[in-house]
């Protein structure tokens, strides 16, 4: 079980702490230097992922932050306890990489960035769409070499299509607004109805009905034992002829193996991904060099109708300044008062 604790904060106190970043691009130094200028804190960047055999770069810092894919697991927790480390930072929402047991255990405190924009990830969805729906990353390339044929770039119009939204937490809210836009018809499911988004006219309906009738399925729920591939071939069986799928929240959501088949037979019509299940090995390096290893990833890129990005679908300035904003803010208010409104603690 985990609780959100909410507490008093008194700023005054703030004397600065070290604070060790892992996984860190050139982006997140920038976006943290800036928003470091009104705080004290030393900030010490490091490219390497967070693991126990680069953990001992931390020793001595009062802070770590990490990233999705860095091991917060016994072992590295143990190496960080045992330098000094207090606190664990996470500059993300998801925590299914920490092992809050044993923090807890350790007396370390994990907070993390809950929200940071809901909208970046609802407008990236709907840009698949409208590159996938138009061929958009086709006649880009066609254009630049000199061909102007339209062969095979014909479209379909949204207005007017039925939209099936699979999670109307935050950022599924925003999606259903940005189609509602559009003029479509937006059924939604969920385990919990969202009043906003049935005041904005959408309806909710059992799944296997979502599944018959949407045209545009898109998928806006967590990653969990209940949802891990929700789309699997029982699913894609029960969909229309030709259904265009979004995903922007996580890879296992969508058995790939499944889809590769109805993409072969023509039954998924497109699909668009910014997260993938197997992307641990994948994403957020340059791996041009390489020769691709993942042989069910590089099928996917073999489809003229299938568009991934390499999950970026948060990364706006709005959101990777309110990600360095919060990271910052809340080990200001542990080192004010030793609690957070965004720490995350095991019981
Ligand atoms: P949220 O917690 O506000 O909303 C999630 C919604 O999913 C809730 O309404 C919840 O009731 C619903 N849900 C839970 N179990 C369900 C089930 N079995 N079937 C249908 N709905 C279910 O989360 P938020 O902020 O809207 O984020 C959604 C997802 O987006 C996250 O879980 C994350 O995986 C993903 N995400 C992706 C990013 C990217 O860069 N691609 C960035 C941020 C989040």
């Amino acid at each position: 079980m985990f609780l959100y604790l909410r507490c008093e904060v008194d700023h005054d106190k703030l004397a600065g702490m070290q604070i060790t970043l892992f996984s860190s691009k050139s982006y997140d130094e920038s976006f943290f230097s800036t928003e470091n200028e009104t705080s004290r804190h030393e900030l010490v960047f490091h490219e390497f992922k967070l693991t126990p055999t680069s953990a001992p770069l931390a020793k001595g810092s009062r802070a770590v932050c990490a990233f999705v894919n860095d091991r917060l697991d016994r072992e590295t927790l143990e190496v960080l306890h045992a330098g000094g480390t207090e606190f664990v930072a996470l500059r993300c929402a998801g925590f299914n990489n920490v092992d809050l047991q044993t923090a807890h255990e350790l007396g370390m405190k994990v907070v993390r960035v809950p929200s940071y924009s809901p909208y970046a990830v609802a407008e990236h969805t709907l840009g698949l769409l409208l590159a996938l729906n138009r061929r958009l990353y086709r006649a880009y390339n066609r254009v630049r070499e000199g061909n102007f044929s339209l062969q095979g770039l014909v479209g379909f119009d949204i207005h007017g299509l039925t939209v099936g939204i699979i999670g109307t937490g935050t950022i599924g809210e925003k999606v259903v607004r940005l189609f509602n836009g559009f003029g479509c018809k937006v059924l939604c499911y969920d385990v919990h109805e969202n009043e906003a988004v049935k005041a904005l006219g959408a309806k909710y309906v059992p799944l296997d009905e979502l599944f018959a009738q949407s045209d545009v399925i898109s998928l806006h729920c967590p990653l969990l034992e209940s949802t891990y591939h929700l789309i699997d071939a029982a699913a894609l069986e029960q969909m229309k002829p030709g259904v265009t799928l979004l995903n922007t929240s996580r890879g296992a959501l969508i058995d790939t193996s499944a889809v590769i088949k109805c993409l072969k037979s023509g039954r998924v019509g497109n699909l668009g991904i910014d997260v993938y299940e197997e992307e641990d090995n994948l994403f957020f390096e340059d791996q041009s060099g390489m020769v691709m290893q993942d042989d069910v990833f590089a099928r996917l890129l073999t489809f003229p109708n299938v568009l991934i990005t390499g999950h970026q679908a948060f990364f706006t300035s709005n959101a990777l300044t309110q990600i360095a904003r919060v990271t910052l803010q809340n080990l200001s208010d542990l080192e004010a008062s030793g609690c957070c409104a965004n720490e995350i603690e095991f019981s």
